[in-house]
């Protein structure tokens, strides 16, 4: 539908990554933040047990239902934010490709921007990952070195997964970062001569049970 997002780089990257980390057969999958349900989609041909698509947008719902349904998968997906997620969890992977554009002010654009620093869908989503995955669950997000890499690996180890960027691209910057050049210089996330970013997904994974206690005696 116009008005959705489009999968682009950074929704193949993520793609590729999940295909990378040995797929998702089996596994009880979340794609929060579906957009067209590009991801919800391949995580059902890569032989989900179930995908639950999440995404705020009612146009986004209704494209990520049709492009399940064109293709016969049993995608369930459901219109909100992180507490409709958090409804119908836990996942064994959790995948999300979230706004992420720092936004300097006036109209945003809620498919991609997400605040000043471009962190105001992704830091809500470390905190509450460690709640969405199953014991051993893991989950992989992508998002532009401008939104903080060393922030998202703090918030998720801080909320005790074990965290780490497993895939980067380069990419030219598109329109959209074009005309943020000036917001992401003033605001120091960029050089003058910058024309790329760099797009990284990040893997979390839960390694213990939830209220499991650190202690050094008791490891291994
Ligand atoms: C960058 S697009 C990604 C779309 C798709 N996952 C992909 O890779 O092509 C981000 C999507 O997040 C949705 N979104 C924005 N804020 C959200 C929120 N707080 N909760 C759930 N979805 C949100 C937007 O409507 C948009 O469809």
């Amino acid at each position: 539908m116009p008005g959705v997002y489009r999968p682009q780089e950074d929704s193949f990257l993520l793609a590729q990554a999940l295909r990378e980390a040995g797929g998702a057969r089996d596994a009880r999958v979340l794609d929060f933040c579906t957009g067209t349900g590009f991801l919800a989609v391949t995580a059902a041909q890569l032989g989900a047990a179930s995908v639950t698509a999440v995404d705020i947008a009612t146009r986004a719902v209704l494209t990520a239902r049709f492009n399940a349904r064109t293709r016969g998968l049993p995608v369930r997906v459901l219109r909100g934010g992180l507490d409709a997620a958090a409804r119908t969890g836990p996942f064994d992977v959790v995948l999300s490709n979230p706004p992420y554009v720092p936004h300097g002010g006036g109209r945003a654009d809620p498919r991609w921007d997400a605040g000043p620093d471009g962190r105001s869908v992704l830091d809500p989503l470390c905190d509450e990952l460690s709640n969405l995955l199953s014991v051993k669950g893991f989950a992989l997000v992508v998002h532009s070195g401008f939104s903080g890499v060393d922030e998202t690996l703090g918030r998720l180890r801080g909320g005790g997964l074990k965290a780490a960027v497993v895939a980067r691209q380069r990419i030219p910057f598109g329109p959209v970062l074009q005309s943020r050049v000036g917001y992401l210089q003033h605001a120091q996330l960029a050089d003058r001569d910058t024309t790329n970013e760099e797009v990284v997904v990040i893997r979390a994974d839960r390694t213990r049970s939830r209220g499991t206690v650190d202690c050094a005696l008791c490891e291994g």
